[in-house]
């Protein structure tokens, strides 16, 4: 595994010249996102060595790196998600390349589906931990010790640092977040309301098919990670509750604003 990780940064290094100081994970209905950086190369997953392809609508499939807020990022305009058939260590693969590559920070965004009451479509919640139990782990299986210990510490897979300068930026620009727990399931069903209650139950804020894998990834390898939900739907509510991929497109995008400017300002001071 480290040989093909190795092989695709060193395939990325010919590419960029300056090492990216910010990994971006940009979720379903996100990619405009992609809009901010001032893009100085575009480099699709399919040329990349050992790269997986990305196939969900809403998801174009690249690397873009260049500047954003003055630093040198690089964006995974795309993410794996394990509903589409990959395996888990494929869908943490780029999460372990933007690390060889010199990341200090991984920021990542997602739709999710709100269950606790309080919450609203179109409301940003800042994931303050989250619960895996539902996904499988991408560590299992043989460890690299080069990559991170074999028994990864979890209490504070977030970070509190960079949640605490997210929640400044929020109220400094009147921007209401929210802070909760996100649990992954698999999809690529929406959950009947009897999952949502229960997932609702287990203390998840909001639940999504994302995320918690490459979370986990990034503590492995002692990266810290900052991410943001947008609610786009809300499973718990009692009446008759259809969820569309496309309602969870456009209720991101209308988000997106938002997330935006917590993304950049956080960028800006790193
Ligand atoms: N459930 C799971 N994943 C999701 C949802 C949801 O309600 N909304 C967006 N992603």
């Amino acid at each position: 595994m480290l040989t093909k990780i190795k092989e695709a940064t060193a395939y990325i290094k010919t590419l960029i010249k300056e090492e990216p100081v910010a990994g971006i994970v940009l979720g379903s209905g996100l990619g405009n996102f992609g809009r901010q950086i001032e893009v100085e190369k575009e480099i699709a997953y399919g040329d990349i060595p050992n790269f997986p392809v990305s196939t969900v609508e809403g998801h174009s499939g690249k690397l873009l790196f260049g500047e954003l807020s003055g630093k040198k990022v690089i964006a995974m305009s795309g993410r794996f998600h394990y509903y589409e058939g990959y395996h888990p260590h494929d869908v943490v693969f780029p999460i372990r390349v933007m690390r060889y590559l010199g990341i200090k920070t991984l920021f990542l965004s997602n739709a999710a589906g709100g269950t606790n009451t309080s919450f609203k479509v179109g409301d940003l919640m800042i994931i303050k931990d989250h619960i895996s139990f539902f996904t499988p782990n991408p560590l299992v299986g043989k460890n690299d010790k080069e990559l991170g210990t074999r028994f990864p510490d979890m209490t504070e897979p977030y970070s509190k640092d960079l949640i605490g300068k997210a929640k400044k930026i929020a109220a400094d620009a009147g921007i209401d977040v929210k802070e909760g727990v996100y649990i992954s399931v698999t999809g690529p069903t929406f959950e009947t309301k009897a999952e949502y209650r229960l997932v609702h139950t287990l203390g998840a804020d909001a639940v999504g098919m994302s995320t918690v894998q490459e979370t986990i990834a990034a503590v492995h390898m002692g990266l810290p990670v900052f991410a943001v939900s947008v609610i786009t739907d809300l499973g718990i509510r009692e009446d008759d509750n259809v969820i569309t991929h496309e309602e969870v497109l456009e209720a991101a995008h209308a988000a997106e604003p938002k997330l935006t400017h917590i993304f950049k300002e956080m960028i800006a001071a790193l």
